[in-house]
């Protein structure tokens, strides 16, 4: 490990521990909630409902992973998918290089995809995905991500890939979560990330989701507490969230091992 790495790593692991840091992200993140932060973003055209740290979070797991497959829970207007998808095509683009090839690989020859899955893909939303220059690497379905004819749709689908990341980002309940995690977890590869966005519902006052099915002591955050209990191969990644600092997802980078 070089010098530069070495030193970013004591960086983070100091982070951790650095209250006065750890109290202004914390301050922040609360006035971006309020201010509705998340919703300022778009990712090549498209409205995307993230945090732009989480959206360099992904960007570095997809360089690390280098999926031929990522299953998103939760399209909304499809910003993650897009994003997701121009990852897969930079990768492709990069292996051509690094073979010594064409860098102009057709999307057509390509296997790589994102799959995602959202109860409800308004039309709108449909059609502005569908025309996206990114569309030829997407393949939407449109049902619930716990009903089992899509899980099984998607394990269909899913069989051929073997790099696979794995983001929930869709109903933030306690139980939904769970059966999520349960269903499309163990899809994540071995090395990979299976992602669980809005873990940080748990750590919000409960004013913030009086219109809300979830809040804490019901949110993605317990399920991935009750799903560790049981599935012994994930572990959280503790070093993205202490590198990020700002995240909707703190204890929600869940590192595949086994
Ligand atoms: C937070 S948004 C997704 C944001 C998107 N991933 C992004 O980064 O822009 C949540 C989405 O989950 C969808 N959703 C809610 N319940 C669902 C369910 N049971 N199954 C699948 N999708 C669901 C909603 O329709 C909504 O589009």
């Amino acid at each position: 490990m070089n010098q530069f790495e070495k030193e970013k790593i004591d960086r983070i692991k100091k982070s951790e521990n650095n209250k006065a840091f750890l109290d202004s992200a914390k301050y922040f993140f609360l006035e971006s909630v309020i201010s509705k932060y998340s919703y300022n973003f778009s990712a090549l055209g498209r409205p995307i409902i993230q945090y732009p740290q989480d959206m360099v979070a992904m960007q570095e797991i997809i360089w690390k992973v280098r999926p031929d497959l990522i299953i998103e829970t939760g399209i909304a207007h499809g910003g993650s998918l897009i994003m997701n998808a121009s990852m897969l095509a930079l990768l492709d683009i990069c292996e051509a290089i690094e073979l010594g090839g064409d860098t102009m690989i057709s999307p057509k020859e390509s296997k790589r995809k994102v799959i995602g899955i959202d109860i409800d893909i308004r039309s709108h939303n449909k059609k502005a995905i569908e025309s996206h220059p990114m569309a030829s690497r997407i393949h939407m379905i449109q049902g619930s991500s716990i009903d089992p004819l899509i899980i099984k749709k998607v394990k269909k689908l899913a069989y051929d890939y073997k790099r696979i990341i794995v983001c929930l980002d869709s109903n933030h309940t306690h139980s939904h979560v769970l059966e999520e995690l349960k269903a499309y977890a163990p899809l994540t590869s071995v090395g990979s990330y299976c992602v669980v966005f809005d873990t940080v519902v748990e750590d919000l006052p409960h004013k913030f989701f009086d219109d809300r099915p979830w809040g804490p002591g019901n949110s993605p955050k317990t399920a991935v507490q009750e799903f560790l209990k049981n599935f012994k191969e994930f572990e959280i990644d503790k070093d993205i969230c202490n590198k990020l600092l700002i995240t909707v997802a703190p204890e929600g980078y869940l590192r595949r091992n086994k």
